[in-house]
């Protein structure tokens, strides 16, 4: 029903991360998720299938040519599809952008991560110029430390550059790497609060409709 691309060009942003803490949040509220994994270090589809006791239907394509109809394929299957990428520019990554409802490019507090969310919002545009309709992309901000100078810079050079990010942000904390060792998306505390409003805030966008059922139902 909505699929979700994690694409920057910058290595180590964090779009692994991102992609984890949505797909746990989901996962927690009890709905279907398909995942593509495009990165050829299979980093979350190796934690998915070895280290997390999710059960997810993940896919590893590392053919570019079949990126969009197996997130099609998957669409058709799942209340979501999350597709990750590798951290540089590449035809995968163009394709992966262009199938999404909506891109997500996560940025720490640095220059290089700001100039290579310039350089993605960049391939979001002319990827959606190519695809005839505009492709909603968001920064995300991740690693990141409130009520700092760099921060204050990094976001301010990101909104001079035309990007918009999404208001929640992955603060600066040790769970998100615990979770790559114990496979547990945290149910409390900071990270499991940053998770949920995270996609809470894809759905207010208007993606991720079986949203709906669930505040209907609870
Ligand atoms: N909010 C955070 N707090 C602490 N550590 C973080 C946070 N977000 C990401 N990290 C850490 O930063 C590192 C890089 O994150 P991640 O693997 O998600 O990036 P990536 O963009 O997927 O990298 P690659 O381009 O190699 O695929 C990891 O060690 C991860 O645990
Ligand atoms: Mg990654």
């Amino acid at each position: 029903m909505s699929i979700i691309t994690m694409a920057t060009t910058k290595g180590g942003a964090g779009k692994t991360t991102v992609a984890q803490m949505i797909i746990g949040a989901v996962h927690q509220l009890g709905y279907s998720i398909g995942v593509i994994d495009c990165d050829a270090n299979c980093s979350l589809s190796n934690w998915l299938n070895e280290i997390s006791d999710m059960a997810i239907d993940v896919q590893k394509v590392h053919d570019e040519s079949k990126i969009v109809s197996e997130a099609r394929k998957m669409n058709r299957k799942h209340d979501m599809v999350i597709i990750d990428t590798a951290g540089a520019q590449s035809q995968a990554t163009l394709f992966a952008i262009g199938c999404a409802d909506l891109v997500l490019i996560p940025v720490q507090l640095s220059n290089s991560d700001v100039i290579e969310a310039i350089k993605t919002h960049k391939l979001v545009e002319s990827a959606g110029e190519l695809a005839g309709r505009e492709i909603p992309h968001r920064v995300v901000y991740t690693d990141y430390t409130p009520k700092t100078n760099i921060a204050k810079q990094v976001r301010k050079k990101i909104r001079k550059n035309g990007l918009d990010a999404m208001d929640t942000r992955l603060h600066h904390l040790v769970a998100y790497k615990e979770l790559t060792f114990t496979g547990k998306i945290p149910k409390k505390g900071t990270a499991a609060a940053q998770g949920q409003l995270l996609v809470q805030e894809v759905f207010q966008m208007g993606h991720l409709p079986f949203m709906y059922e669930y505040a209907q139902a609870s």
